[in-house]
């Protein structure tokens, strides 16, 4: 079995495609302000393209793959590549996942699962109308309840729901969303808030820490830490003493680091591979396939480039600078 290898011995196992730096939401803590540059429809991978390289991925070891966005919706028909990636199941790929904004799952849900679609994660920010505009741009917070409840009715499975936590807008809310995750059984994940929204506005003061998270949801809901092995997982694990549904993530990058077992690396919707979410450079996948590269070079491409992988991000050292491209365009 091939497995793509960083210089810190950190075995890629996972690979996150964004599908369309388009959104048709306004979060502040990613897009915020009026219309953002996206890229011209040449420099987009095609749907074949994408098809052609996450082949070459799962034949390096590739287990997970993960459709983002900007809302990956916004692309036309993503049943087509959904349809072409599961195929690579027969070639060791595990688990084939999608990350939402939710607002189109009322009517897609049912289409995704049967194209093959194994599991999607709804980014969920508020439980309140007015909170949820604020923070999303844009007033639908119902159509994204419905989404959540169609993803459910299509059996796509588990479901996880990520609300990032900014002190001031929406920390107030921390356990009831544990209610929320105990009421319809859902993973509810908890994200610090990081310096990757466009307008370059984010503060360390605004980081409602995972450790002030667990503190609000355990004063409410008691939790007992998952017995399971950690890994590359971004998420410490919990579920609820008293035996309820639902399970409990908290994802703190900014004040308690997980980079140390990485497993992850991405490719922009224009075809550029980053090897951290924090990565300042890029390396253009999309010109070696296009430049007529035999498999053999882009194999070698790909695995000089997971080589130079980052050791960590340096959101807590001091002079840190933040990626110029927005999580809109990396996938979350
Ligand atoms: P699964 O466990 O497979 O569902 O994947 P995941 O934990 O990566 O989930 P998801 O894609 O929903 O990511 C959740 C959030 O964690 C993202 O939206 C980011 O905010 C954050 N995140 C994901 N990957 C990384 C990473 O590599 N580094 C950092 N610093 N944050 C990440
Ligand atoms: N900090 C933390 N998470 C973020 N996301 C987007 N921007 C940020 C940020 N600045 C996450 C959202 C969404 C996913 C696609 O990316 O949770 O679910
Ligand atoms: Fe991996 Fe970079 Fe995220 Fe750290 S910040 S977990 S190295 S992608």
């Amino acid at each position: 079995m091939s497995v793509l290898r960083d210089s810190f011995g950190r075995a890629i196992r996972d690979l996150r495609v964004s599908l369309t730096d388009r959104c048709n939401f306004r979060c502040f803590y990613c897009l915020p302000h009026g219309e953002p540059p996206i890229a011209p429809k040449e420099k987009m991978l095609s749907y074949e393209e994408i098809e052609y390289v996450c082949g070459i991925f799962v034949s390096l070891g590739i287990e997970k793959l993960r459709l983002t966005g900007g809302e990956p919706m916004m692309r036309r028909d993503i049943e087509t590549i959904i349809r072409k990636l599961v195929k690579f199941k027969a070639d060791g790929l595990q688990d084939l996942a999608l990350t939402t904004n939710g607002y189109f799952l009322p009517d897609r849900a049912r289409g995704l699962k049967s194209a093959g679609l194994d599991r999607v994660t709804i980014s969920l920010d508020s439980l309140k109308r007015n909170v949820f505009k604020q923070m999303t741009g844009v007033d639908v917070l119902e159509k994204v309840l419905a989404g959540i409840a169609a993803a459910k009715d299509a059996g796509l499975d588990p479901i996880k729901i990520n609300a990032v936590i900014v002190r001031g807008h929406n920390e107030d809310e921390v356990a009831d969303f544990a209610a929320f995750a105990r009421e319809h059984d859902v993973k509810m994940r908890f994200i610090e808030f990081m310096p990757l929204d466009s307008g370059h506005e984010w503060d360390r003061k605004d980081v409602f820490s995972g450790r002030e998270i667990y503190d609000r949801i355990n004063e409410r809901f008691p939790l007992v830490k998952l017995d399971v092995k950690r890994g590359s997982e971004t998420s410490a694990r919990y579920r609820f003493a008293d035996g309820a549904a639902g399970e409990i993530g908290i994802i703190a990058p900014v004040t308690e680091p997980f980079c140390g077992a990485c497993s992850r690396i991405r490719l922009t919707a224009d075809g550029q591979i980053r090897t951290c979410l924090f990565s300042t450079v890029e390396h253009s996948l999309r010109d070696v396939v296009r430049s007529g590269a035999t498999r053999e070079e882009i194999v070698e491409f790909i695995e000089s480039v997971v080589y130079k992988k980052e050791p960590r991000h340096f959101i807590n050292d001091p002079g840190f600078v933040a990626p110029s491209r927005s999580m809109s365009f990396i996938g979350g």
